[in-house]
């Protein structure tokens, strides 16, 4: 981390119990894309991401496998940490919840709500999932399930209770003040129209299993799983120690990016934890689609989950990243199906980019020797290409300012469907012979243009991108944002010979 204005990212912390698939790998990449720009934008970023792993689920997994939770938890969180490694994750912190550093945490804001008034001992009795670690009101269950189509549970137990009901006003003057709290527009609503319904109390304690953050002072109850996972949050920059420099840098986070399955846990129940405790709110919190995979709902039965080995076996980790990124607009569901992904990798990745600098660098081989060549006075297209090129960083700002992510990425896209244009309208081939000046000036601007290409589509294809920039000789203090107006190529540089950044996928040959 290094100086500039901090930004605080958050994935939701993964349950244990399932082995990492496409949709965990989605929230990631997506959160990695976002931490990347800020970071070349000059930003301090802490991004968080981490493993869920007390309550009756986990604990349920853990017998099933033989193993007591604990080990349990320790050999299978690190499946989330490959993972990251294998989708090219820069988090800058990684938190399990059965660390002393969040138990600590998950006690202090217990004992906060508590010194407010705002728990009481119950009696619950309801229907609760333990798929969902979720309590459903009679009126949600529909054929003898939850919302969710999940499995539900009748539970009677004695209870701690958190005073959500008195939290709804308060809520709802918290959405309207703050509109950008909730993204995109549709869940916003789904979370008023939730709240403006009216607000129950929240059950935040368990009294029939052992595996989870024991209550302060009575210990036979354990807390309800998302005020301990909700916490880790808070725990990861220092929390229960408010004059922390971490806390007081980052805090309130400016992103939690979850799945649009566990919006209500972070739109209403979180944000009533936070405020009764007198801490602020997180700024904003956007909830993506699902993943269907070729059509269908991923599912055990089926066995379509695929494992984030399979797909960076099969299409690389760029590939597979830029995809996500691009096919759909985020916050919709979408479908990841094999004929997509190669349309993706063989269209915008092989034919577009990757020919652009293909074509565009061997031609400074084979005309310049392999030197930046010097550029003369400039024409109308040059500057028109130019302007498209310098005119990206700052709609992609806005963009990602939004999680816009496809929209940034077709504006990068359409820079370099102008640069293709430029190379045929220009023809540089031919001004080989017939004018050699020009010639230069022609590959200086494409090969700058390229510099700016390589260095914005950082956040989303980093390995290709850093592959690129090496062969336009960049020094690696020279691929922020800030290098893109303050370093043009500089004349007579010598490059490196250059290899194809994105490879076409080419389908195995089936034998009729
Ligand atoms: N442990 C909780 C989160 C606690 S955060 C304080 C949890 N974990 S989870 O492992 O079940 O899910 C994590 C994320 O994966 C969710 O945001 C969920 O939306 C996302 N996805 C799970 N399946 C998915 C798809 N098929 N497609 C896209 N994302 C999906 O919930």
């Amino acid at each position: 981390m290094s100086g500039g204005t901090p930004y605080y990212l958050t994935t939701p912390i993964y349950y244990v119990n399932d082995s990492p698939h496409i949709g965990h790998a989605y929230t990631t990449v997506a959160c990695d894309a976002l931490a990347r720009f800020m970071r070349l934008d000059g930003r301090r970023v802490m991004f968080l991401t981490g493993t869920d792993e007390h309550g009756q689920k986990v604990d349920k997994s853990a017998r099933a496998a033989g193993l007591d939770p604990q080990s349990f938890c320790d050999k299978v969180s690190e499946n989330f940490r490959e993972m990251g490694r294998l989708m090219n994750i820069s988090n800058d912190d990684f938190i399990r919840t059965t660390e002393p550093r969040h138990i600590r945490a998950s006690q202090a804001i217990w004992e906060e709500l508590e010194r407010a008034g705002e728990i009481y001992l119950g009696r619950f009795a309801g229907w609760y999932s333990v798929r969902d670690e979720a309590f459903y009101e009679e009126s949600e269950i529909k054929d003898g399930k939850a919302p969710s189509g999940a499995e539900v549970e009748w539970v009677e137990e004695e209870n701690y209770f958190f005073r959500l009901s008195a939290w709804q006003d308060r809520l709802i003057a918290h959405y309207e003040r703050h509109p950008e709290f909730i993204a995109p527009r549709a869940r916003r609503n789904e979370v008023m129209s939730f709240v403006k319904g009216g607000l129950k109390d929240l059950s935040i304690s368990r009294t029939s299993f052992a595996w989870g953050v024991p209550v302060p002072g009575d210990p036979k109850h354990v807390m309800y799983v998302w005020l301990d996972a909700l916490t880790n949050y808070i725990t990861a920059v220092g929390y229960p120690d408010r004059e922390s420099a971490d806390f007081r840098a980052f805090w309130p986070a400016d992103l939690h990016m979850v799945g649009k399955d566990i919006i209500r846990f972070h739109c209403v129940y979180w944000p009533a934890f936070l405020m009764a405790a007198k801490i602020d709110p997180p700024k904003r919190v956007f909830a993506h689609g699902w993943w269907t995979v070729e059509g269908q709902k991923m599912s055990k039965s089926l066995g379509n989950f695929i494992p984030p080995q399979q797909l960076v076996a099969e299409y690389g980790v760029d590939a597979v990243r830029y995809f996500m990124l691009r096919e759909l607009p985020f916050g919709n569901d979408g479908d990841f199906s094999h004929r997509a992904v190669v349309s993706r990798i063989n269209g915008d990745l092989a034919n577009d980019f990757g020919n652009l600098a293909q074509r565009v660098l061997s031609m400074v081989q084979r005309y310049c020797e392999g030197r930046v060549p010097a550029p003369g006075p400039l024409e109308p297209a040059d500057d028109a290409l130019f302007a498209a090129a310098r005119g990206l960083l700052a709609k992609l700002r806005a963009e990602f300012a939004e999680q816009a992510f496809h929209r940034a990425l077709e504006l990068i896209w359409h820079v370099v469907a102008e640069a293709n244009r430029y190379v045929d309208e220009q023809a540089p081939w031919a001004l080989r012979k017939s004018d050699p000046a020009r010639l230069a000036t022609v590959l200086y601007v494409l090969a700058e243009t390229i510099r700016h290409l390589a260095i914005l589509a950082q956040p989303v294809v980093p390995a290709a991108a850093a592959r690129l920039l090496d062969q336009l000789a960049q020094a690696p203090e020279r691929r922020d944002f800030a290098a893109l107006a303050a370093h043009p190529l500089a004349p007579d540089t010598l490059l490196p010979k250059p290899e194809g950044i994105f490879p076409r996928y080419l389908e195995a040959a089936t034998t009729a």
